[in-house]
């Protein structure tokens, strides 16, 4: 079997597992994971903020497809950047008939992250998607693979068919995927596809088929995979609910502490006999973040862990600046404070937040924001009465979600994740010159596990410092690495 990383860099979206990031971890000669989600509407904003440090033109200019890569160009670069109050040009929202801008924005925003995360150190990137937000995943993939991306991995849903789409699309072949849709029949046509060879400018030989790891949080789920899936899996990332981002929700009947935080149980708890059993490499995630959680693991017979919120604080995450020292200052001081919210996020699922003032998580921040849906990532697809496919978001306008057949229960606490974790990386949209979207910060309940990785008196460290503490104090223990 090829090399398996010890330590995957947790895919950390949005654009927080940038492609600095990933690279910085692949240098290492660990797994460095970019982030998939909402790549078309970051790639656009960074031509619209002037393409500081010309990246992006570095990596269309190695891309296959030269006029694709022009159509883009001149739709959404702005020399010197949009001026500070100005707006961002939206993309348009995706819907289950995506028109062929925005299909060639995803294939070329995966290509471009996955490109520059390969950087020139030789060593395989992988690149993360939500399997929730299902209508960009074929042209995505099919731009991360033409980059040469070396991991595709997926959670929160079950991706049983996204292996056979990248058997598919590793051969230019056309591929299809089902979109859920809320209230469709078996006789209603959900089917999405993609045909490479409409996008072609040229022949290209077949591409590599990356590997493919679910990530889930329960051993059921991972024989299903095994059992179901139309295509090879490559092992497993089982996360527990400590992790940042959306958490699996608990089992059964949903509980809520006296803080409101969901309550989970024994029968949350993942069997990794159950797991070894099926034979397949997995990585344990969720609280893993330190040498004796890895030293750990390694002896459970994982080969390895995934971990998020020690690199999403490091010098080379996509998190802003302002945020990471702010929250990073918390932590130092003792201060830092995670909730797992069963409100915040519009996918239903426990959202982790850290509890940063003049962000979302702070109640005036959020009661000041005007409802408004115009990213549409997180929108549910559902039958409209006249049968046709309608899109819904419990963070839009509440009167709206309401028309469209949703209830009101779900609207309560609704964040417009969109609009925040794009605002979160620095790419916050302006309305009317003055309304500045804010961010949300996710993390994993071990935030002040990070200190662990900042040399003394200093407030930053770097994915590199991650990676040999990690590594290094595994030597020290006399645990034999892989
Ligand atoms: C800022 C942040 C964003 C995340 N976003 C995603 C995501 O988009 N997709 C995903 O599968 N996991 C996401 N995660 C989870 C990580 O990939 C990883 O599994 C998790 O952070 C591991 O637990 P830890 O935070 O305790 O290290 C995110 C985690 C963080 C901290």
């Amino acid at each position: 079997m090829d090399h398996l990383p010890t330590i995957i860099q947790g895919g950390m979206g949005a654009g927080v597992s940038s492609w600095q990031l990933a690279q910085a971890v692949s240098q290492q000669g660990q797994l460095g994971v970019v982030s998939g989600t909402a790549l078309d509407q970051i790639f656009a904003r960074r031509l619209q903020d002037g393409d500081p440090g010309g990246h992006m033109r570095r990596a269309l200019d190695q891309f296959p497809f030269p006029l694709m890569a022009e159509r883009a160009w001149s739709s959404f670069y702005v020399p010197g950047g949009k001026p500070a109050n100005a707006s961002y040009k939206t993309v348009p929202m995706h819907t289950k008939d995506t028109p062929r801008e925005l299909s060639e924005l995803c294939i070329l925003a995966n290509f471009v992250e996955v490109f520059l995360a390969r950087g020139s150190h030789g060593n395989p990137v992988g690149i993360n998607y939500l399997e929730k937000i299902q209508i960009p995943h074929l042209p995505s993939l099919y731009g991360a693979m033409l980059a040469g991306v070396g991991y595709v991995l997926m959670g929160a849903g079950v991706p049983l068919k996204i292996p056979g789409v990248l058997d598919l699309l590793a051969c230019h072949k056309p591929a299809t995927y089902a979109l859920h849709v809320t209230g469709a029949e078996e006789s209603d046509d959900t089917t999405m596809s993609f045909v490479p060879l409409e996008f072609m400018e040229c022949e290209l030989p077949p591409l590599v088929r990356p590997k493919f790891l679910a990530i889930i949080a329960s051993n059921t789920l991972a024989a299903t995979m095994l059992k179901r899936a139309n295509g090879r899996v490559d092992g497993f990332v089982i996360e527990g609910p400590a992790a940042g981002g959306h958490n699996a929700p608990p089992r059964g009947k949903l509980q809520l502490d006296e803080a409101g935080e969901p309550i989970y149980g024994e029968r949350d708890q993942v069997d990794l006999a159950k797991i070894r059993e099926l034979g397949l490499p997995f990585w344990l995630a969720g609280g893993y973040g330190s040498p004796e959680k890895l030293r750990e693991a390694l002896a459970a017979g994982a080969t390895g862990v995934q971990v998020g919120t020690a690199f999403a604080y490091c010098a080379e995450s996509g998190l802003r600046e302002d945020y990471k020292q702010r929250l990073l200052t918390k932590v130092i001081s003792g201060d830092g404070r995670v909730v797992t919210s069963s409100l915040a996020s519009p996918t239903g699922f426990p959202f982790k937040v850290a509890q940063l003032e003049g962000t979302l998580s702070d109640g005036d921040v959020y009661s000041a924001r005007a409802r408004i849906c115009d990213l549409g990532y997180l929108r549910e697809a559902y039958k409209r009465p006249d049968g046709k496919i309608g899109y819904r978001c419990p963070g839009e306008p509440v009167s709206v979600y309401l028309s469209k057949g949703g209830k009101e229960e779900n609207t309560v606490g609704r964040t417009c994740l969109c609009n925040a974790l794009v605002a979160t990386i620095g790419h916050p949209q302006v309305r009317c010159g003055r309304h500045v979207e804010k961010g949300i910060v996710t993390s994993g309940d071990d935030l002040h596990g990070i200190t662990r990785y900042l040399p003394q008196g200093e407030s930053t460290y770097h994915a590199a410092d991650v990676v040999n503490e990690l590594l290094y104090s595994q030597v020290q223990s006399e645990v034999c690495l892989p």
